[in-house]
């Protein structure tokens, strides 16, 4: 049994809609086991600050249907120091925050991990659109990026296919493709460019938009996950190679933002009860994930030493559907 009596939490990172969802979750969970919780503003540059602010049930009503983070959030260099660190420990001390949940990615987790080393019991919960943290098949936030990408990638479709043009549309993901070939896949982009798997292969695609035109397609859509390579100079090879159109859509920040789908309020908030129960349990200084449907924890340092890869059944599958 534990001997927390407060839990702080904050949010980290880029935002992530479903993150509000998980703060609500934390906080009723954790007040029905007669724990009382509080809320770090701005992430770790809040903590560093002392922004701190109690959080009871009502404070949190009707925030899972919110988009962003109540808690606002932020990347912070300052943080990475040692004095950063000294800062976040004496507020951490000053509130008796007895455990912090940090809801953020892998940057988030090695800050959460470098304070466990300073004595503070902290929980990771994953949260970015992104889904690229090695432990678990899921992260909050990915899911309505997904749908946000995918109904845009349908709306420029619309406008391509009136014009018979090829339309590039760029989707976020840092430095993996997982957006783009979840959204790319659902939305049935002809051909979908992953930073894993692109290898420069400019005939192989300028000879698919061309046989895709040759069998009578009128348009062309390519989803290329930032970071790839600069989408407007790919479109101007496509139509240098191609002769067709081209036009480009870079997505941006609408994919972090609105209001969080059914599945992120929910898996966010089985996260955040999960987190509660690790910590009332007696565990600390573990990540929440979510492998085969079923939630569990590692232990901080295994998590982020862990590797993840592009799931090949679902690449494969995606060549086989745009062919
Ligand atoms: O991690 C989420 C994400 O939106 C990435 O997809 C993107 O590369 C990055 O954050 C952008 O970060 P910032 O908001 O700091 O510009």
């Amino acid at each position: 049994m534990s001997d927390i009596k407060t839990i702080g939490v904050l949010t980290s990172g880029g935002d992530a809609p479903g993150m509000n969802a998980a703060i609500r979750a934390i906080v009723r969970t954790a007040i029905a086991e007669g724990k009382s919780v509080k809320g770090i503003k701005w992430g770790y540059e809040g903590l560093m600050k002392g922004e701190v602010t109690d959080l009871d049930a009502d404070d949190v009503f009707g925030i899972n249907r919110k988009g962003g983070t109540v808690l606002y959030t932020s990347r912070s260099d300052e943080f990475k120091t040692e004095k950063g660190m000294t800062k976040a420990v004496k507020t951490i001390q000053e509130n008796k925050i007895d455990a912090l949940v940090v809801i953020g990615g892998d940057g988030s987790f090695r800050g959460a991990r470098d304070l466990s080393k300073r004595g503070v019991p902290v929980i990771g919960i994953p949260g970015t659109i992104d889904m690229d943290i090695s432990c678990t098949d899921y992260t909050i936030g990915f899911d309505t990026a997904v749908n946000t990408a995918m109904e845009a990638i349908d709306k420029v479709s619309d406008s391509s296919t009136s014009h018979g043009r090829c339309s590039v549309i760029e989707v976020m993901g840092r430095k993996t493709g997982y957006i783009a070939l979840w959204a790319g896949m659902a939305s049935g982009a002809d051909d979908i460019i992953l930073p894993e798997k692109w290898e420069g292969n400019y005939d192989t695609l300028m000879n698919h938009i061309l046989e895709r035109r040759a069998q009578g397609k009128n348009n062309h859509i390519v989803v290329i996950a930032e970071g790839v390579e600069d989408s407007p100079s790919l479109a101007k090879k496509i139509k240098e190679y191609t002769g067709i159109e081209s036009r480009v859509s870079v997505l941006g920040y609408i994919q972090r933002g609105g209001s969080p789908t059914a599945t992120d309020r929910m898996y966010a908030s089985f996260m955040g009860a999960y987190a509660v129960e690790v910590l009332c349990k007696g565990r600390k200084n573990r990540i929440v994930a979510m492998n085969n449907g079923k939630f569990v924890d590692y232990e901080i340092d295994e998590a982020l030493n862990m590797k993840k890869s592009l799931n090949s059944f679902q690449y494969e599958l995606s060549l086989k559907l745009s062919r």
